[in-house]
């Protein structure tokens, strides 16, 4: 998101709005990109990301191909760029790379031909899910500028939270950022958001509320007491969403983990979007695919 201007925002999510509603036709295909490939390589688990990429590549009639480290030559000890270089050599248009190191697409983008996205890297970015969740917001909203929006979870280790901070503070929302303060980096009022240990301020008249996992398996310690004490604050339950508007509506960019981080009721409830983000997913994808390799001009989405 660092690298999108507004611009670029704008013209991905008219163009994913314009690309929606091919998945609700009868058949669900265009034949845009017809003739490419592309290559789905995810180096961590997924499940929305994964699947929605190789749906919107289908949608628009490209040729797919998945590839996970766990069933790759990675396990026969085979570097990341040697397995760059040999999906290269079977000349794909795109390749969509989720990895736990930071910065790992950018290397990808610099050492190969094919056009690089970024499926999320480490704790670094997850833009085609803020992509998604702004395509999620400007629909239910209409609007950006102005809009509070309350980010709420384990900020330290979230890429969708650093995705959505940039792409919403250059769009005119304001932020502001809730969990316990070891989840909070210290360098993040810097990028322009507010910060408060207590949902409840930063939940009070907000228009969005979007709740984060504890990403565990970034820690290598648990930084806080017990999983129970942090879901005593900040489970995010029907009461807390008292103080936000009466039009609030409750995001999460899943995995869910009920019962620490989101209840069932606010996850099933009626401001609850989040099956919607899922939906929007595909679009924003089929956006990014149609995008980059669909017209005669070819980029890398960071
Ligand atoms: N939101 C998201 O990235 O989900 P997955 O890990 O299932 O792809």
């Amino acid at each position: 998101m660092a690298a999108l201007s507004v611009a670029d925002i704008g013209l991905i999510l008219d163009t994913a709005d314009s690309l929606k509603s091919i998945s609700f036709r009868d058949i669900k295909k265009a034949p845009t990109l017809r003739g490419k490939s592309v290559v789905n390589f995810f180096y961590e688990p997924s499940t929305r990301t994964k699947s929605s990429f190789e749906i919107a590549a289908k949608r628009l009639s490209a040729d797919t191909f998945s590839l996970s480290a766990s069933t790759s030559s990675m396990v026969k000890g085979e570097t990341l760029l040697d397995t760059a270089r040999n999906l290269q050599a079977m000349n794909p248009d795109v390749i969509i790379l989720r990895h736990s190191s930071s910065g790992a697409p950018h290397v990808f983008a610099k050492k190969l031909k094919a056009s690089v996205i970024n499926a999320g890297d480490g704790i670094n970015e997850h833009p085609t899910q803020a992509l998604l969740d702004l395509y999620t917001i400007r629909e239910k909203k209409g609007v950006f500028k102005g809009l509070k929006v309350a980010i709420i979870g384990d900020i330290a280790h979230s890429r969708v939270a650093r995705s959505n901070i940039i792409g919403l503070l250059k769009l005119g929302a304001h932020v502001s950022v809730s969990g316990p303060p070891t989840l909070i980096p210290k360098e993040i009022e810097a990028m322009g958001v507010s910060v408060s240990n207590d949902p409840a301020i930063a939940v009070k008249g907000c228009d969005v509320v979007m709740l984060l996992r504890v990403q565990l398996e970034r820690q290598s310690r648990l930084l806080f007491p017990s999983l129970r004490e942090y879901s005593s604050f900040f489970c995010f339950n029907e009461n807390m969403l008292k103080g936000a508007k009466e039009d609030v509506i409750v995001m999460h960019p899943g995995p869910l983990n009920r019962g620490v981080e989101i209840s069932n009721g606010v996850a099933d409830g009626p401001y609850s979007v989040i099956l919607d983000q899922v939906t929007n997913g595909v679009a924003v994808r089929m956006a990014v695919l149609y995008l980059l390799i669909g017209g005669a001009k070819s980029d890398n989405i960071d």
